[in-house]
């Protein structure tokens, strides 16, 4: 239904001709603002997650300017607001727990002020999901845009990944192949321009998905933050915005069941992050369509990895743009996603991607000779995953999908880095490392600390992968046989917090099975015995586990589950 004739949203606030209409103006014309743009045109606020403590997203006031450029050209009237921005590599404990408190923000500031359709930029990791669950709970005309990734990192002749690179050289430093100086000097190297993380890891996991689900304009994901076409996208999303709000073409029609399912299967045609699980999983939940771990499973499920890239692969992001970016993968798949879903610019991704070239095959492969087969999310369930866990096969080793080993087991994140060094740590390749308590109540917050470093005395074996275990999440730059998510956490006395040292487990990624060989009757004796952590009993801490979801629903505060639309409780001051 178009909204053409219905009254904006915003003139509940400009269009008033008492005390609150002047308030509401008067205010905002203390910026030099001329009268027309209060007579009733789109008002458009672009939800800017600008800071210099989130490095991936320094250049969105720039951009932001872009945006402004395209509203204004389509007659709206462009409001910028910040709100929290979360830094992946700054924040303490972890930036995941704060994903929910940012998208409080983004939901408040969104439904509190004089809006009627809304740019999301975003970048970095957390912004992404965090801006998209605000916004999904207002559910306006909403368009996303992405901050683009860096260019290709480049280190003494070669390319680097983000992230990908860093845990590569850290185990060479720590299996005394690569000295600390080198190390040190690859830092202004791997990362030398705006933009969030060039592999194939969270951010730009995200930014596909945003693309995948049709919350932006075609070639969001790819286009490297620096290049000038970031911004023109930038300008066109700006004009697009503005029609979208015309249209009433709100988030809740953008964002459907079969929305969600194409996204899940573009996310295993690109290789894409474990963590886009998670926050799907919380986006839907958000805005009322049902979806659960084992679609993902299901969906993934026969999906090959078309895309080679870093960390499944070799290349990074921006040779995945100029091979042909995100269309160029969705046209290859085109047969196996929903063609009826619409995206930001009224269209369906498949129709957007139609003609969508490809210039590289080496980087984006044919439907017909994948990169990796059978690369979809894989959800087990078992013993020690009564409501699942998962793990990312395009990321791990063949040969470990199948594994039985003796556990070596850490307590918490602080006895890990305790023992891990210790030449006398009894383990070798073949044991199975266990991480608890780092999962969303545990950490707080559910780090990224699932991909275990390693012991050096497995490492100058020359192995580089061994089956881990925990509940925690794994950054989307890692790689390895790492099993996440685990749920019910431990810290809730999920029955990973049961595991011993020296207790076998079976890892079956075929048959979707992870199991402790363990009988009932000693699981429940230990079960007796188990106490549980204490708990934060202040602030967000506070809030926060005593209301996250777990990681198998998507890790959302409960309260915040379900769509609760746009409208003001109260409408004057
Ligand atoms: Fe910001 Fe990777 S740290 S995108």
């Amino acid at each position: 239904m178009s909204n053409a004739n219905k009254t904006l949203r915003s003139q509940g606030w400009f269009g008033k001709q008492d005390r609150d209409g002047f308030m509401h103006r008067s205010w905002v014309k203390n910026q030099g603002y001329p009268d027309d743009l209060f007579d009733g045109r789109p008002v458009i606020g672009i939800c800017n997650t600008w800071s210099e403590l989130t490095p991936c997203n320094g250049h969105f006031r720039e951009l932001a300017e872009f945006v402004k450029r395209g509203v204004y050209e389509a007659g709206g009237f462009p409001l910028e607001f910040p709100v929290m921005s979360l830094g992946e590599t700054q924040l303490r404990p972890t930036a995941m727990l704060f994903r929910n408190l940012a998208s409080m923000d983004v939901e408040e500031s969104i439904r509190g002020n004089p809006i009627d359709g809304v740019v999301l930029l975003m970048g970095c990791d957390k912004t992404t999901p965090s801006l998209l669950m605000g916004a999904a709970s207002c559910n306006l005309p909403t368009i996303g845009l992405s901050g683009g990734p860096m260019l290709n990192g480049k280190f003494r002749g070669k390319d680097v990944g983000s992230g990908t690179g860093v845990w590569m050289m850290s185990e060479m430093v720590r299996g005394g192949k690569m000295s600390m100086e080198e190390f040190v000097a690859s830092e202004s190297c791997m990362h030398r321009s705006k933009g969030s993380c060039m592999t194939m890891g969270t951010a730009s996991t995200m930014a596909s998905m945003v693309e995948a689900l049709g919350m932006s304009l075609p070639e969001n994901a790819a286009i490297p933050a620096v290049d000038s076409r970031r911004n023109r996208l930038a300008q066109l999303t700006g004009r697009r915005i503005v029609d979208m709000v015309k249209e009433d073409l709100t988030m809740s029609k953008i964002l459907t069941r079969e929305a969600f399912e194409n996204a899940i299967r573009v996310n295993a045609a690109i290789g894409g992050s474990t963590n886009a699980v998670i926050h799907l999983l919380a986006l839907a939940g958000r805005i009322g369509v049902p979806l659960t771990l084992d679609d993902w499973d299901r969906l993934g499920r026969e999906m090959d990895c078309l895309v080679n890239l870093q960390p499944s692969g070799q290349y990074l992001m921006e040779d995945f743009y100029y091979a042909g970016g995100l269309p160029a993968v969705i046209r290859e798949i085109s047969g196996v996603l929903h063609a009826n879903t619409v995206s930001a610019n009224g269209k369906s991704i498949v129709e957007n991607s139609a003609n969508a070239p490809c210039y590289n095959r080496e980087v984006i492969r044919p439907h017909a000779e994948p990169f990796k087969p059978d690369a979809g999310i894989a959800v087990l369930k078992g013993n020690l995953a009564p409501d699942g866990a998962v793990i990312k096969p395009s990321a791990a080793t063949p040969a470990l999908m199948t594994h039985t080993g003796r556990a070596v087991v850490f307590e918490d994140i602080d006895d890990y880095h305790a023992r891990i060094d210790d030449p006398e740590l009894d383990v070798d390749e073949h044991c199975v490392l266990v991480l608890k308590n780092c999962g969303p109540r545990g950490y707080p917050g559910m780090a990224e600390v699932g991909n275990m470093q390693l012991p050096p005395k497995v490492l100058q074996k020359g192995i580089t992968d061994m089956v881990r275990i925990s509940d925690a999440r794994m950054s989307g730059t890692a790689y390895g046989t790492v099993v996440l998510h685990t749920s019910p956490e431990a810290a809730i006395g999920g029955p990973l917090a049961l595991v011993r040292n020296g207790d076998m487990i079976e890892l079956d990624v075929p048959g979707r099975r992870l199991h402790l060989h363990v009988s009932d009757a000693e699981l429940a004796r230990r079960r007796e015995q188990w106490v549980a952590p204490e708990q934060p009993s202040r602030g967000w801490y506070h809030l926060y586990v005593k209301h996250v979801q777990q990681a198998h629903l998507g890790a959302d505060l409960d309260f915040l589950v379900g769509s609760s639309g746009a409208a003001v409780p109260r409408e004057s001051h």
